[in-house]
């Protein structure tokens, strides 16, 4: 077994040395869910905990940070979504708050935001849905790139994981590669190790241990959900465009497919216009993440998931949670090299 810890150990390093933690191991931001306690935890177990700021004001984002800072010294990161309206505030606060990593997510983030952050400093890590923004990406000079394929809960893309690090892991050797989405277990993270990633993060895995904050009612809907159960947000007509959402399948699910009928209905009869359409489409879904995380509302909130969900089904520590994939992870290595 020592072998294979020290070969498990050996396909980390580059993304233990880039996020200066003993496994390279993301705990990838879920907003509303990782938050001090969860990013805390993860960091404190030895992975790399992200706080997802959200739509959180930069004064709440510092608090957090801050908060954070006092249950763990280990480092961790933090996410911002580009399309942020106060983005360059929330970087000013990453760099008054001696953050070393944020991941930059929602979007191609403009060079500025990038440029702002490296002068300090600060490594910059963005999402590569494709190949030619991973070589775009490069070329900007971020520090590091998540490949993150729609098996993944939350957004996402149109690419599963297995197709896009074929696609980006043999062309991108310069920086770091992350993989992401539909990782449940320490055997896939070898492979993806194995194959050239610096290492990968997970979301679902996380949501349901202890020192997770997200609702009772939300966990228990981890628990009890297969990977089938979770579906990508409908789109019913190609003139009204869906963010695409991956989350477990509820009333709400049904309610938006009944909604969005109704509005097609509408404007093929011309008694709304497209545009108006358009825009409650989008706004069906607003604060239904916290509605279904904070308060626990899981018929009418988003319960977002990943499809590795079903492997979820039981509270456990971080720290359990970590040390079964390590194992797996190794014994999966030891079968090999014994
Ligand atoms: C409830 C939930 C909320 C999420 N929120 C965010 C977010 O705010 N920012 C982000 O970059 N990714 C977000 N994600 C994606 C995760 O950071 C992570 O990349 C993803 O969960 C990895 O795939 P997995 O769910 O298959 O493990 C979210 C995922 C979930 C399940």
């Amino acid at each position: 077994m020592e072998v294979a810890a020290k070969r498990l150990d050996h396909l980390m390093s580059r993304g233990q040395d880039f996020l200066g933690v003993r496994y390279a191991i993301l705990g990838g931001a879920m907003t509303w869910v990782s938050e001090r306690n969860l990013v805390s935890a993860i960091s404190n177990a030895g992975g790399f905990g992200v706080i997802a700021s959200g739509a959180m004001s930069p004064d709440l984002l510092r608090a957090e940070i801050q908060a954070t800072k006092k249950l763990t010294t280990a480092p961790f990161g933090v996410n911002l979504i580009t399309l942020h309206p106060q983005l360059m505030d929330l970087i000013d606060v990453c760099v008054d708050e001696k953050i070393e990593h944020v991941v930059l997510a929602g979007g191609l983030p403009p060079s500025t935001a990038i440029t702002a952050l490296k002068d300090q400093g600060i490594k910059v890590i963005c999402f590569a849905p494709a190949l030619v923004i991973a070589k775009k990406l490069l070329k900007i000079g971020v520090d590091a790139l998540v490949i993150e394929g729609m098996e993944a809960g939350g957004h996402i893309g149109p690419v599963s994981t297995s197709v896009l690090v074929q696609e980006i892991l043999p062309h991108v050797k310069e920086i770091p590669v992350f993989v992401a989405g539909g990782i449940g277990r320490g055997e896939t993270i070898v492979s993806y190790l194995e194959l050239g990633a610096a290492g990968c993060q997970l979301g679902t895995r996380f949501v349901c241990v202890k020192e997770s904050i997200a609702h009772p009612h939300f966990k228990k809907a981890f628990m009890n959900a297969q990977a089938r159960d979770t579906v990508i947000s409908p789109q019913l007509d190609a003139r009204f465009p869906v963010i695409p959402v991956r989350a477990i399948s509820n009333q709400a699910t049904q309610a938006f497919v009944a909604y969005q009928k109704e509005l097609i209905a509408q404007v093929d009869r011309e008694e709304m216009n497209p545009k108006e359409a358009q825009l409650k489409i989008e706004h069906f879904w607003a604060g239904a993440l916290k509605k279904a995380v904070v308060d626990g509302d899981i018929e009418n909130g988003s319960i977002m998931a990943g499809q590795s969900v079903g492997m979820v089904t039981q509270e456990q520590s971080t720290q359990e949670v970590l040390e079964e994939l390590l194992h797996q992870a190794t014994l999966s290595l030891f079968s090999r090299v014994s």
